[in-house]
């Protein structure tokens, strides 16, 4: 039977009671998915003996996986379709120790990640730093001012990789050909929740919002992340051995603070396509006028 405990925070709940990922039933995946519904976000307590398999194979009974650039270096033979992030030069040291900024996943792909998992095969202990942390734009949004809602609401966000790469210079190649770029809703319906919800305010592909300059778009902008990201809206995760993280991934941000160079800190990643395509794929030139 599954146990499932609020984290205490502004959203997650904590899932206790799963054996493991290869037994759970439909029956579980059911509650888990309610529970995603509610509390935006599941951690899965005590799946130590998870394979990459497993992890790959679970993630699939949650819709269909983004398979948006998987390079060698980045990934495992046995289940390709899994993004490594580690600072193991073993895995191509994906994400290194330092802080992520918040996001949301593939908010540039026209099926933006509606589900994200996280597995933590190797983390440091929470002292050492590496939390992942997650706002809720659910509430986030309801919780503006009604003539800021009338602002938003019906703006379209041009979002972009070419962004990233320029700020990670280790990027570069994962530009792919085109690279994804793509007109998205800045205030959209989550229709597993059904409720309206912000999306992705976060600065990492952020290029501008249609019709308003770069400098003003990037002022709304900001004041609506950092209303987002309000310790009120928040849940930081403090990682556990085994822990495995679902996230709705068009209701939250999230991003994850640096940790102690010297540890090692190894997870799996997988993202669940949107049924519906929310994006319009836009294959230009960064900054273009749109
Ligand atoms: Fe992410």
């Amino acid at each position: 039977m599954l146990t499932f405990t609020p984290t205490g925070a502004a959203l997650g709940s904590i899932c206790t009671g799963l054996a493991g990922l290869t037994t759970a039933t439909e029956a579980d995946l059911e509650e888990i998915q309610a529970h995603l519904r509610s509390d935006l976000l599941v951690v899965l307590r005590g799946m130590n003996q998870s394979t990459i398999t497993d992890f790959r194979d679970f993630a699939r009974r949650f819709g269909e996986l983004n398979q948006y650039y998987r390079p060698g270096q980045w990934n495992d033979p046995s289940a390709p379709e899994v993004l490594i992030f580690s600072n193991l030069p073993h895995y191509g040291n994906l994400a290194g120790s330092g802080p992520l900024d918040w996001h949301s996943n593939n908010s540039y792909c026209q099926r933006v990640a509606q589900y994200a998992l996280l597995y933590g095969v190797r983390t440091p202990a929470p002292e050492r730093g590496g939390a992942t942390k997650f706002a809720d734009l659910q509430a986030a949004y309801e919780a503006l001012d009604s003539q800021v809602k009338e602002l938003i609401d019906g703006l379209e966000v041009l979002r972009s990789v070419k962004k990233t790469i320029y700020k990670y210079s280790d990027l570069k190649e994962a530009a792919g050909d085109p690279i994804p770029s793509g007109i998205g809703p800045l205030v959209r319906q989550n229709e597993r929740t059904g409720r309206r919800t912000l999306y992705d305010v976060g600065a990492t592909v952020w290029v501008h919002i249609l019709g308003m300059s770069v400098d003003d778009s990037e002022r709304l902008r900001k004041q609506l992340f950092e209303h987002a990201t309000q310790p009120r809206f928040r849940y930081d995760h403090r990682w556990q051995q085994g822990d495995l993280i679902i996230w709705d991934n068009v209701s939250t941000l999230h991003g994850r603070d640096g940790f102690d160079a010297a540890e090692t800190r190894l997870c799996w990643e997988l993202d669940i396509k949107d049924e519906v395509a929310t994006v319009r794929p836009l294959h230009s030139e960064f900054g273009e006028k749109v």
